[in-house]
């Protein structure tokens, strides 16, 4: 079956890689792709939001399955369009899509069935807003845009005046468009954080291995929020107890929730969690696989990746059996320097082989191009450098030991990707 994967990241790369593993793949097709995933994909040149082009590429190739794997594409109704053609999609429907796309209405699903989640206050006039934040006189407190902001849209604050400036920024400013028409108010909960994703089918649903994402800049944890500096899997603090727990109060209650709402959730939902002292909460919701956890998720497959999705696409995931491996993964991002600020583009890249020349490591490529043979940097996260081990500290120190091995001037990395805290 010949198979198209829409976007161009270490995400896509890794469920490229993922695919290749699976002798029921014919050609895999990437749109867009980018310079490394063209090494083991045929890339074509449609952009990840060109529906019409999507849908008439994949009729013309007659894929037995699209495989849309960012926001953005299912937000816009991408899974809805190839379905309505008759072309098998993997992903949620428009509808769906919503529980990752609005804020608002993800909150409002939890609030009606019971969903832990944090207590929070949604609003559509600025000074309103602050007026609450007044009234209400506790920080920190959490400001988010109602919409998709690339994984920015969310400003922990201090103190009032740092909760004005959120407001303004958000509201009036618009930095982040019309996902600023609305703001949602939340409370600042804390503990660790844990990402499950998770196949479900509309009705049934089966959580992925555990993984940690690495959200800010900086070692420390410090810095500003990016898309994510490393992950590793299983997540330490996620214990099978939790995992008990968080299904009988946090992924049925959301499958079942999607289902009566009429907007069944097919594809791979993705919990962000906080294991707070009063249990484990949803922070939030992403309708997709996460980027970089994928990079730590699916190599730990070892069920035949293309049967998974099909069971999904198909709604007989209940009957798929799906086998993890106990190692450990880790995935170390190497970023241009400035990022998730401005940075410069198309510095070469040396040292890099496929295999990160260390055992039990892969490269996947999440921002690079090819110029004359030569791979040059073209994106904020410009690498993910994974490796799988025996334990959590093998895994960690293969990945190290690959990233040690490639550079580029000014390359960026944490040195504390792993560490618990
Ligand atoms: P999000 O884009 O919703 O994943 O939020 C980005 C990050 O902000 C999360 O990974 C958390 O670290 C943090 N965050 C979001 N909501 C809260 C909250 N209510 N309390 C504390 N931290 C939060
Ligand atoms: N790594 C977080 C995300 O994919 O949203």
């Amino acid at each position: 079956m010949d198979i198209l994967v829409i976007g161009g990241g270490g995400r896509e790369h890794a469920i490229i890689r993922k695919l290749k593993e699976s002798p029921k793949a014919g050609v895999i097709y990437c749109a867009p792709g980018n310079g490394g995933i063209s090494k083991d994909a045929v890339c074509v040149p449609i952009s990840a939001m060109d529906i019409p082009a999507v849908v008439s590429f994949a009729k013309e190739k007659k894929v037995g399955l699209v495989f849309v794997a960012p926001d953005d594409p299912l937000a816009a109704g991408m899974v809805d369009a190839l379905e309505a053609e008759g072309i098998p999609a993997f992903g949620p429907r428009a509808n769906a899509a919503q529980i990752e796309a609005s804020k608002v209405f993800s909150k409002d699903l939890m609030k009606r069935y019971g969903i832990p989640t944090a207590q929070y206050e949604v609003f559509a006039d600025p000074a309103e807003a602050v007026a609450w934040i007044e009234k209400n006189n506790r920080f920190p407190i959490v400001v988010k845009a109602d919409g998709l902001a690339l994984g920015k849209g969310v400003l922990i604050c201090p103190d009032l005046q740092a909760a004005k400036d959120a407001v303004k920024e958000i509201m009036e400013d618009k930095v982040f468009g019309a996902s600023g028409n609305r703001v949602v108010v939340e409370e600042f909960l804390t503990g660790p954080e844990v990402s499950v994703l998770a196949f479900t089918d509309g009705h049934c649903v089966k959580p992925m291995v555990s993984s940690k994402d690495h959200k800010r800049a900086l070692d420390g944890d410090q810095g500003l929020n990016t898309g994510g500096m490393g992950t590793i899997s299983p997540n330490p603090y996620y214990t099978d107890e939790i995992a008990e727990t968080c299904m009988k109060t946090i992924f049925l209650p959301t499958i079942e929730a999607m289902k009566k709402e009429g907007r069944p959730f097919k594809g791979c939902l993705y919990f962000g969690l906080m294991l707070t002292p009063d249990g484990p909460k949803v922070i939030e919701y992403n309708s997709r696989f996460g980027d970089p956890e994928t990079q730590v998720v699916l190599p730990r497959l070892k069920t035949d990746f293309v049967d998974v999705l099909m069971a999904v696409v198909e709604e007989r995931l209940e009957e798929q059996p799906i086998e993890w491996s106990d190692e450990a993964c880790a995935c170390v991002v190497m970023a241009s320097s400035g990022y998730p600020g401005h940075y410069e583009k198309g510095l070469p890249i040396s040292g890099l082989d496929e295999n990160g020349q260390v055992e039990g490591a892969t490269v996947y490529h999440a921002g690079t191009a090819l110029k004359d043979g030569v791979f040059v940097t073209n994106g904020g996260r410009v690498l993910g450098v994974t490796a799988l081990g025996d334990t959590l500290d093998q895994a960690l120190q293969r990945a190290y030991d690959a990233v040690g091995r490639i550079h580029w001037k000014d390359v960026h990395f944490r040195h504390d990707i792993g560490a618990v805290k």
